[in-house]
Parts: structure tokens; sequence; C-alpha cells
């Protein structure tokens, strides 16, 4: 059985992921410093696919402590989800985002390269696109200056994996995989989203105000150039984010991959604004959320969904979930966590 480190797996993305990789026959080992999730979210997961998934607690950044790591076990392929996430604290505290993100991709690699461990999946986002002239954003759309120090990691990591590789002989593959704006919760509601304090993020706003823990959610603006003036964005359930990994790990298993390192969009190319999310939601729930529209959030940009023609192609992906479905697991996920 083929053995995959999958660093932060204790979190939100990475914890669906192990759920999706060890339900298609991989060994997962689970390693993450909890600084941004829970072991919970590693019970979970054991509890869903009824298997002991390994974890390890340690820090990317801890270079002996990941140097036993890859000793210990012998990975065919690492996806890489540890990273800080937060937008606006990476604009107050930009040193702590570029160390932990770029240095534990550079751990990882050079691990990965002395381990002679040839295959690698990368976390990247659509922030890489900034507003794009163009919609649906597809691979080739420009990458545009990044707003934020959280941004311009995930650039840089982008450039660090592609020049890596590429001076590997063929050795290495990497695919990095753009994610769009990832929602919902797996459905046995063993695991979801966990932010830690007031949530940053809309559908955790939602779900929290819906569930009376938040008086009313803010809606940054409906002055856009959009048919409700709301932003609008591509949701992805988180289920079929996580089978988007399994698909790119079959890829690089089976030396499918055209070139070393390959980019792909993974969202669902179906645009919601924010009202529309927020009026699905409290239909498919029967449950009101309190808003109103407040001034534009600093930063954030009008519009964008994917272009997934590409990885519906070549990695034989494609998102299934209906919104209805995203937004209901979403719910239960919050009532599970509040035992409502
Ligand atoms: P998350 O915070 O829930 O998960 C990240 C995990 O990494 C956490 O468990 C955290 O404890 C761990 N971690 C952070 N730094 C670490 C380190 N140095 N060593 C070990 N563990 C460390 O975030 P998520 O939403 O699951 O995101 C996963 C990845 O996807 C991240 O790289 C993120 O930037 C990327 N991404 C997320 C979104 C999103 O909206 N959630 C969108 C695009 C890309
Ligand atoms: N929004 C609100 N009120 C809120 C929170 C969000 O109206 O309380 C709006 C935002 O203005 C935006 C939309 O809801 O129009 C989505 O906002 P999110 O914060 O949920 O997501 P973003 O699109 O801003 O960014 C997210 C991640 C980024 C990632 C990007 C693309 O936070 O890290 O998706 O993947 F890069």
């Amino acid at each position: 059985m083929k053995c995959i480190l999958v660093t932060g797996g204790a979190g939100y993305i990475g914890s669906h992921t192990a759920v999706e990789l060890t339900n298609a026959g991989y060994d997962v080992v689970i390693a993450d410093n909890l600084y941004n999730s829970e072991i919970s979210a590693v019970e979970g997961v054991r509890k869903i696919t009824g298997k002991e998934v390994a974890f390890e607690q340690v820090d990317c950044l801890d270079k002996n402590a990941m140097e036993k790591l890859f000793k210990k076990y012998q990975f065919s392929a690492v996806i890489h989800f540890a990273a800080l996430k937060a937008v606006g604290e990476s604009v107050e505290k930009p040193l702590d985002y570029y160390r932990n993100n770029l240095e534990s991709l550079i751990n990882v690699l050079s691990l990965m390269k002395e381990n002679r461990v040839p295959n690698f999946v990368f976390s990247s986002s659509a922030t890489v696109y900034g507003q794009p002239e163009e919609l649906p954003a597809t691979e080739t759309t420009p990458r545009q200056k990044a707003t934020s120090p959280y941004g311009n990691t995930k650039q840089i990591c982008e450039d660090i994996i592609e020049d890596t590789v590429n001076a590997t002989n063929g050795t290495m593959s990497a695919l990095a995989l753009r994610y769009f704006n990832p929602i919902g919760a797996h459905p046995s509601a063993l695991i979801g989203e966990l932010p830690k304090g007031i949530p940053n993020n809309l559908m955790p706003y939602i779900t929290q105000t819906a569930a009376g823990i938040r008086k009313c959610l803010s809606i940054f603006g409906n002055d856009y150039d959009t048919p409700d003036g709301t932003a609008i964005r591509d949701y992805i359930d988180v289920t079929d984010l996580a089978k988007a990994h399994v698909a790119a790990m079959v890829r690089l298993i089976d030396k499918q991959n055209k070139t070393p390192y390959e980019v792909f969009n993974i969202g669902t190319g179906r645009p919601f604004s924010v009202l529309e999310l927020v009026e699905i939601f409290e239909k498919t729930t029967g449950v009101k959320v309190n808003y109103r529209i407040t001034g534009r959030r600093t930063g954030d940009i009008e519009k964008i969904w994917a272009d997934t023609s590409l990885a519906n192609r070549e990695l034989g992906w494609k998102a299934e979930k209906s919104i209805e479905e995203t937004l209901l697991s979403a719910w239960m996920w919050e009532k599970h966590l509040r035992g409502l």
C-alpha cells in the first residue's frame, strides 16, 4: 500500500482529504503541529474510515523532527496543506507567514529530495489570480501581484515547487491545486471547519449567525458590478475538493502527468453571490440568517469563478455536490459542534 504524508492533515481540508485517501486504499500519515486544529479532527478521520490513521504531532519548521518522520515511514508522496491562511492576519504579521509557509515548504521539498520521495501535491489558491480580466479563470489566466503576504506566499511557493521539480531530471513531479472557496463539511458531521474566534470567512459566519452565536452577518458591499451588487465566488464542497487530491495522487503515482509541474483549478465553475448563498442557505435549512449590508472589505475582489475543464479532462475529476447539499452539510456540522 502506498503511504502518503499529509502535512496539515488535522486541518479543515487536510482532514477531509485524509478520509478520501484512506477510503481509496492509501496509508495516510497525518503530520500537524495543531496550531490551527484539534486532535478531535484526527479522531473524526479514524471514526469515519474505521482505520487507525497515523498521526504525528510535528512542526514542519522543525527540521530534525521532520527528518525523523521521513526515516520512520517510506512515503510515496506528500500532500502539503500545512500553512497559515488568514489573509488579514498575514498583513499584520508578514514575517510569521513568510517563515511558516515558505520554510515549511522548503523543509518538505528538501527531505523529499534526500529521501527520494517522487510525488508532491500543493495547496494553492485562486487568490493567485487576483481580479482576473476575463472570467472564468483558467490555469493560463495571468497571476497578479498578490494583495496580501498570504497570497504572496502561495505565488512564491508555486514558483519554488516549479523550480525544484524542474531541477530533478524527472525524478520528482508536482501538482499545484488552486482551490476556489472551500465550504461545507463531511456528511457524517464528524469533521468540518473549526475557525478560531470570530470567523473571517463567509460560510462559518453564516452558520454561526444561524446558530445564534453571532448576532448579524455583515455583507461586505452591495455596490459591485454583479447582478445583485454583492461579490461573486465559486464555492466548492470540501468533500469534492478532497476527492480532487485523490485524483491528483493517482495521476502522479501512475505517472500520467504531462510535465513535471502541473497546475489545476479546483472549483465548480458555478458562480454565486453572497446574497444568493445566504438565500439558498435559508431555503435549504429553514433557518433565518440575520444580515445587514456594510461597506466593502479592503482587498476583496468583485468576482471570480473557475474554468475547471482542465481538471475535468486531465484528472478525470468533477465537483459533484449541489450547493444545497453543501450548505446543509455546513449547517449539520455547526449543529453538531454546538450540540443543537
Ligand atoms: P487549516 O488551518 O484548517 O489547516 C492547516 C493545518 O496546517 C492546520 O491544522 C495547522 O495546525 C497546520 N499547520 C500550519 N502550520 C504548520 C506547521 N508549520 N507545521 C505543521 N502543521 C502546520 O486550513 P485549511 O483551510 O485546511 O487549508 C489547508 C491549505 O489549503 C492551506 O495551505 C491553505 O492556505 C490552503 N487553502 C485554503 C483555502 C480555504 O479557504 N480554506 C483556500 C485556498 C487554499
Ligand atoms: N463576506 C461577507 N461577510 C463576511 C465574510 C465574507 O460578506 O462576514 C464576503 C466577502 O466579502 C467575499 C465572500 O463573502 O465577497 C467570500 O469571502 P471569504 O472570506 O469566505 O472568502 P474569500 O473569497 O475572501 O477568500 C477565500 C480564502 C482565501 C482564498 C480565497 C480563494 O479566505 O484564503 O478564498 O481560495 F485565497
